[in-house]
């Protein structure tokens, strides 16, 4: 908990109930410890929607599809998302939440490693993409970015969740279990690498797991 919990509780005894069906599948992610979106998260993804009001969002992470569904339930009605996934029982878990005819028509999702998947988008839609919700394995973020660059448009926006890892990118390296080195130095050079490009302004939010909100300026 990167934030103080009482004031979190707080925060989210603010927001407003999801739709039913969102409700239930957050339900249901959560009792099946699926690592899905926080509320507070959620909210900010549905601004930042708002205000962007893309035409193409990119998830990278579906996970069981809540995120997607989600995003889908405050996008412009012409918006579209493609979102990304690899785990095969997620997968499956996905494409049944996607089986309406409503999210079969809004929600395209892609099975396979992103890192390859993100390349072929790159090559085959270049900039096409001004809304990108990047919530995969976070060791790979740093992998992933070229693509992403390539993908995004000038005036696009980047989200990526979970970026303070509850906190433990902000302590020393020594004071972290070994175990954890790994992904800790991979994080902190991915922020450190979007917080410095030229291409790029970000803001890391102490929200949630901490998530980076990134506008492409060039
Ligand atoms: C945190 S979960 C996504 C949660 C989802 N965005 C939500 O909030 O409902 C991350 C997902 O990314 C998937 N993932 C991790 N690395 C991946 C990769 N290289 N390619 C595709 N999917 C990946 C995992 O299998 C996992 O289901």
């Amino acid at each position: 908990m990167i934030v103080d919990e009482r004031i979190t509780d707080y925060i989210n005894s603010l927001v407003q109930e999801l739709p039913p069906s969102l409700r239930e599948l957050e339900k249901t992610a959560l009792l099946e410890g699926v690592p899905i979106i926080r509320k507070e998260t959620q909210t900010f993804l549905k601004v930042l929607i708002t205000m962007k009001q893309p035409k193409k969002i990119l998830e990278v992470g579906t996970a069981v599809g809540f995120s997607a569904l989600f995003m889908s339930e405050y996008m412009p009605e012409d918006c579209t998302i493609t979102t990304i996934e690899k785990m095969q029982v997620r997968l499956e878990k996905a494409k049944k939440n996607f089986s309406n005819v409503n999210s079969k028509e809004k929600i395209t999702l892609l099975e396979g490693d992103a890192l390859v998947i993100l390349g072929n988008l790159a090559k085959n839609e270049p900039f096409a993409y001004d809304f990108i919700f990047m919530d995969a394995a976070k060791a790979q973020y740093m992998n992933f970015l070229p693509e992403i660059m390539k993908l995004l448009p000038v005036g696009g926006i980047l989200i990526t969740d979970n970026v303070l890892q509850d906190g433990t990118v902000a302590e020393s390296r020594y004071s972290i279990t070994r175990r954890d080195r790994t992904i800790h130095s991979r994080m902190r050079e991915y922020l450190f690498a979007l917080t410095h490009m030229e291409e790029m302004e970000t803001s890391v939010v102490p929200i949630g797991d901490g998530v980076t909100v990134s506008v492409k300026i060039k």
